[in-house]
This record gives structure tokens, sequence and C-alpha cells, in this order.
């Protein structure tokens, strides 16, 4: 084969790559040699992935249930992935963040999107067995979902609403303290912290502690700030910014939480969940009113939050029930 300029000029410059580290550019060559090709396989790690569902119980169903969760995993961390890449930029234009806002409202458009086969793709009767063998493990436990809350706002937005003037300006440790999901993680009967949260507290406790630390001046609503005090239009980001508030803490809550009524809703009583929450009265959003962005919203708009949604969600639900 003939040694092109362009082949002559491709080894110099591998040429000058290599002497630049010290090192021997024939026995790279050498190793491309021998290499094997790259398949697709291999390089997505097909087969780890495909074993990785484990059902506790031989009901069909539950299989569903935990490839579900595990594509959700997938995108909260590319969620998490554009959240970090924004947060660590070193020279930040209002263009790159509203692209990458973007990018995870079109991550959330499609989580909201697909609950359906959460929602409608298991039968009830396979549900209400095979969660037994799962206690006292819930979704409540997705740490990946508080990341994407800890680097969406600040963190006094994620204090629990009867707590957040006190505790304005105490500190980041005793802010924690009264985490919004905290309150919701109380046994039915007791008022005691659930075992759940127990679990989830100790695991991640420390991550998220430091995260809410590393975050404190490159959440999104800090850096929107910033970005707007320095003068630059950022009416685009808003817009998407809003977008995110409305996936984030109504659109995709609800979705959830048609996937909770279907399945623990029972006249008279509803049925416990597995990590023993008062859900019909903590998932809500307009119970909740979780907001990242209240200087985005009118005081309406905030007044209204996730009402109308719940009411024609439920309304739905029960006309096909
Ligand atoms: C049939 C499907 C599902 C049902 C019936 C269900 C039920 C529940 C219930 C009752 C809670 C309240 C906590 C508790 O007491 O356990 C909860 C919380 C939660 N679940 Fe699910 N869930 C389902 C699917 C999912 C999926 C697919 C995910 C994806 C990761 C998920 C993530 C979460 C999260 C993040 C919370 C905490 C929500 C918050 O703090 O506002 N769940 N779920």
């Amino acid at each position: 084969m003939e040694l092109t300029p362009q082949i002559k000029d491709k080894l110099d410059k591998l040429q000058e790559k290599y002497t630049a580290m010290g090192q021997d550019m024939s026995a790279y060559l050498d190793g491309l040699l021998y290499a094997d090709f790259l398949t697709y396989w291999d390089y997505i790690h097909l087969d780890t992935l495909l074993s990785l569902q484990h059902p506790k119980t031989s009901f069909p169903d539950e299989e569903i249930f935990i490839m579900y969760h595990q594509i959700t995993e997938l995108y909260f961390k590319l969620s998490l992935h554009e959240l970090k890449q924004i947060a660590e930029h070193e020279q930040l234009t209002v263009k790159f963040m509203t692209d990458r806002v973007k990018r995870i409202n079109a991550y959330f458009t499609a989580l909201v999107s697909s609950f359906e086969v959460m929602v409608d793709g298991m039968e009830k009767e396979q549900f209400l067995k095979f969660r037994m063998s799962l206690l006292p493990a819930s979704g409540f436990q997705s740490g990946q979902y508080r990341m994407i809350e800890i680097s969406a706002t600040d963190f006094g937005r994620l204090i629990e609403k009867s707590k957040r003037e006190e505790l304005a300006n105490a500190t980041i440790e005793e802010q924690f303290e009264h985490i919004y999901w905290k309150s919701g993680a109380t046994e039915l009967s007791s008022g005691k912290q659930t075992l759940t949260l127990k679990q989830f507290i100790n695991k991640y406790a420390a991550q998220f502690l430091q995260l809410v630390k590393d975050r404190q001046h490159t959440n999104l609503s800090a850096l929107y700030h910033r970005l707007e005090a320095e003068g630059q239009d950022v009416s685009a980001l808003a817009e998407e910014l809003r977008k995110l508030d409305l996936f984030v803490n109504v659109e995709w809550p609800l979705s959830h939480y048609k996937s909770a009524v279907r399945y623990l809703e029972k006249d008279p009583v509803d049925i416990a969940a597995t990590g023993g929450t008062n859900w019909q009265k903590y998932l809500p959003p307009r119970f909740q009113k979780r907001i990242f962005y209240p200087f985005l919203w009118t005081g309406e708009q905030m007044e209204e939050w996730g009402k109308g949604w719940v009411l024609s969600v439920l309304k739905t639900l029960r006309n096909e029930g």
C-alpha cells in the first residue's frame, strides 16, 4: 500500500505525541496490530447491563418493575451528567446552560411519557404480591433523584415549608435535618422515622451534604442569578428552567402518583406503601408545593401549583376504574 502524504503526516503527528510522553511509537503500533476490533456489545457492556435483573419472586411482572426503575435511574444519571457539566463549566454562558437544561428537559419528557409502562404495564394482582418481598425498599430511596434536586435549586428551597424561614441562615447540617422528604417518611401509626428513611440517610447523608456544599454557588438557581446579574439576556434560559420546574416538581411526581393510585388505592382503606409513608398526603405535588424557581412564577401560579393537574388525573383514573 502506498504511504500517502496524509498517512505520513499522521505518523509524524503520532510520533510527536509518543515522543512527548517518552513512549516508543512502534511498540504502540504493535499493540494496534494485535488488538481486537471493538464490538457493539463490548463497548456498551451489554452482557453486564442485561444481567442486572434479579427478581425476588417468580412473578413475571416483577422484572418489568425492576427494569423500569433501572431505566429511570439511567435517565437520572443523564440529568446529573448535564448538571455537573453546567456547575463545573469554567466560563459558563447563557447558551451553554440553556442547551444543557434543554437536554434535561428532554430526559424528563421521556420519563413522564414512559411512566405508562408502570401505570398500565403490570398486573395489579402480581404487583400486590411481589411488592411484599421488597419491604422496606422503596423508590423513595433513589439517591439520584435527591441529587438532581440539590443541583437544581438553592438548598433553602428543599427545607420543609414550616421551617424554611426560621432556618434561612442556619448551617447546611441544621437545614438538612429538616429537608422536606424526611417529614414525608414517617410511620403511619407511630410518627417515627421509617426504616426506609433510616437506611437511606445512613447510606447517603454524607454524600448529600457534600453535594449541597459543592453546589452552594453552582446550583441552577444560583447560576441563573449570576448570569442575569452580568446583564445577559436570560429569557430563553428562564423558559427552560420553568419547564424543568414543572417536570421535576409536578409532571413526573404526578405520573408517579398515578402509579401509586392505580396499585395502592383501594376503598375504603388504602394499601400501605412499601416505604410506609402516608403516601396520599405526601406524594401529590399540590401538597408538597416543591418549587425550584419561585422568582420565575407569579404568586397565583404558585398558589395553584399542581392543583388542576392532580384533580384531572384522579378523575380520569376513577372513570377508567
Ligand atoms: C407501581 C409503581 C410504583 C408505585 C406503586 C410507587 C409507590 C411509591 C410510594 C407509595 C412512595 C412513597 C414512599 C413510600 O412509602 O414508599 C414512592 C416514593 C417514591 N418513588 Fe415510587 N412507586 C412506583 C414506581 C416508581 C418508579 C418507577 C420510580 C423510579 C425511580 C419511583 C421513585 C420514587 C421516588 C423518587 C419516590 C420519592 C418521591 C418523593 O419524595 O416525593 N417509584 N413511590
